[in-house]
């Protein structure tokens, strides 16, 4: 391997900033959320129909879904990453409620992240969380508030007493970046050899193994009208709180819409 001179200097001085400033890792898995602890036998979401504490039983929206995207054309966001899109509260039949409390929803999420000094997360979703339009704040504020505001397990009652307003969302994007980190689509993908291609095809059970194989059950995959890979679907249960709880594996609840085989994975230069 060859390395030019800016290369080198750029690596070197990445060093040296890495070493004289705080670590480079965006968000770490110990970040401190504001909301009450929960025991550690809080039963798993769905598993019962009700639990006496709200804060620490995710209900109704039980299952908990992280969805990517992979717009290509317009091409969005990195070329070598899928796309955050959000992190939604089906209820446990796979039908969902939306915009559930109108009291605490946003205007900009933009700015309450601004506000709270979030700079870094700011600059993370800028970076990942992206709409096809270009509209990233829009569609930032609109995942809270259609989808953010079902969460019951993350309400402002379930903050110990210093919870600051919209604390809530500050924290539901902090997760939902968490989460898609954790759930890495392309570096999966490309790794099993399925990698962007106008010409190569694959089948829909050759992406279903490169996922499961790293996050334990199939996914929900969506293809677009050219047969292109689109969209992916993580779904979990819940155990105990949206922000510190256990997130679970479980088979998707939707079937998937793809054709068996001829499934492109289209570069996002295209
Ligand atoms: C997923 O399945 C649920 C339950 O059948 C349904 O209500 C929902 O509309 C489906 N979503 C999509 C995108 O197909």
């Amino acid at each position: 391997m060859q390395f030019s001179s800016s290369t080198l200097l750029t690596l070197a001085l990445t060093l040296v900033k890495s070493t004289a400033a705080t670590p480079t890792q965006f968000i770490k898995r110990d970040d401190t959320f504001g909301v009450k602890s929960c025991p550690s036998d809080s039963p798993l979401s769905c598993s019962t129909s009700s639990s006496s504490d709200s804060c620490c039983f995710e209900s109704p929206g039980g299952v908990l879904l992280q969805t990517q995207f992979w717009d290509y054309d317009p091409a969005t966001g990195p070329s070598d990453a899928f796309t955050l899109h959000g992190l939604w509260p089906d209820l446990c039949d796979g039908s969902y409620k939306q915009y559930c409390d109108d009291s605490n929803q946003i205007h900009s999420a933009e700015s309450v992240l601004n506000n709270f000094g979030e700079s870094e997360l700011l600059s993370k979703m800028q970076e990942v969380w992206k709409d096809y339009k270009g509209n990233d704040d829009d569609l930032w504020t609109h995942e809270f508030n259609k989808h953010g505001t079902c969460l019951s397990t993350i309400k402002p009652s379930c903050y110990t007493s210093d919870y600051k307003d919209n604390q809530d969302a500050v924290d539901y994007y902090k997760k939902a970046v968490e989460l898609y980190e954790s759930l890495p689509t392309y570096k999966w993908l490309t790794e099993a050899g399925i990698t962007p291609s106008d010409s190569e095809t694959y089948t829909s059970q050759q992406i279903q193994d490169a996922l499961s194989q790293n996050f334990g059950q199939d996914v929900y995959i969506k293809c677009d009208k050219n047969n292109g890979l689109q969209e992916v679907w993580y779904f979990h249960h819940l155990k105990g709180n949206a922000l510190t709880g256990e997130y679970v594996p479980i088979e998707p609840l939707n079937d998937s819409k793809c054709p068996d085989s001829g499934v492109y994975f289209y570069p996002k230069n295209s």
